[in-house]
């Protein structure tokens, strides 16, 4: 078979999916590429390299044969409003890279979009497939930009690109990112650490989330999907779970009865505020199926477990 290219292989997604894919694919046909980070105990074929870098990614669709690439590789809400002109230049000059390559190698694409293509003009419930998508950060900008360019290099140039707004997503084996959603699993290193959490937005900031194990399945059963079921190829709306904060906090406390939590919202609410609380994800159901598994009970037993497990590993490592 061909190959596959994961980038971004040791961020927030690409740690949990290269492992499926692995698994699904065989270990010699997953290529994890990554700029900087590494982990020691990988197992696999790694690459180390930018996307940025046209020549460089073409050399390793050669070197390898790729016929699918999972294009990961990006820069998170937070960490974007830090350095703009770097979140422009790797989530977007980056995916033309890909879509470029795709087009002349004519590999399948997947690229993730987010619920940061939504601003504050968007309708705050049920927002629909289509709709106002006027973000306020530079990383939702860059979403709505990528998003049209995958639609663009599909109709223009029949590039087999598919695309998921996933929520906050909600794992435990990478370490959190730069986000506005990573609250939510920042909140459990806080409960296993000192059975308390100081949370940056406010009790009542209801966001749409999904348990890792169900995005990894919907992104895969996306791309195997036959490419008559695609009506989509913006980004498609994908819901599990919205909750707040609060709402958060009081399944916790299910299991750690003393948890206490202090709310002091900063800069990070403002960014929350302008998203959507739920998402009419009808379309990914109708067209391929989508169906998740989780619902907030069972993903805070399953965080608290991992993060605790996680946690205790390190420990042990660093005596
Ligand atoms: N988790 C992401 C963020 O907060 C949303 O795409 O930046």
């Amino acid at each position: 078979m061909k190959s596959i290219l994961v980038s971004g292989a040791f961020g927030l997604v690409g740690s949990e999916l290269v492992v499926e894919l692995q698994k699904k694919y065989g270990i010699k046909n997953v290529i994890a590429l990554q700029r900087n980070k590494f982990h020691n105990d990988f197992q696999g074929i790694v690459e180390k390299g930018d996307v940025r870098d046209f020549k460089f990614i073409e050399g390793l669709v050669r070197k390898y044969n790729v016929g699918t690439i999972y294009h990961l590789a990006g820069l998170l809400s937070v960490g974007s409003e830090k350095q703009p002109d770097l979140a422009w230049d790797i989530n977007v000059n980056g995916l033309i890279n890909i879509l470029n390559l795709s087009r002349r190698y004519k590999i399948k694409v997947f690229w993730p979009s987010s619920i940061a293509a939504f601003g504050n003009t968007t309708p705050k419930l049920e927002v629909p497939q289509h709709t106002i998508m006027e973000p306020t950060t530079i990383y939702g900008v860059s979403k709505v930009t990528g998003e049209l360019l995958c639609q663009y290099y599909h109709n223009r140039y029949r590039v087999d690109v598919r695309s998921i707004r996933y929520p906050g997503l909600n794992g435990f084996k990478a370490d959190p990112g730069d986000g506005t959603t990573e609250y939510a699993i920042h909140i459990f290193y806080g409960l296993i650490k000192k059975n308390s959490y100081r949370c940056y937005l406010k009790p009542d900031a209801k966001l749409p989330m999904m348990y890792m194990d169900d995005a990894i399945r919907g992104t895969i059963e996306l791309m195997e999907a036959s490419p008559s079921k695609i009506s989509v190829r913006t980004g498609y709306n994908l819901a599990a779970i919205s909750f707040t904060p609060a709402e958060l906090v009081a399944e916790i406390k299910k299991l750690s009865p003393n948890f206490r939590i202090l709310y002091k919202p900063d800069h990070r609410q403002k960014i929350a505020e302008s998203w959507p609380k739920t998402i009419d994800d009808s379309k990914a159901r109708k067209d391929w199926g989508w169906r998740e598994e989780y619902d907030l009970a069972q993903m805070t037993r399953v965080l608290y477990e991992g993060v605790k497990t996680k946690l205790a590993v390190k420990k042990k490592n660093n005596e």
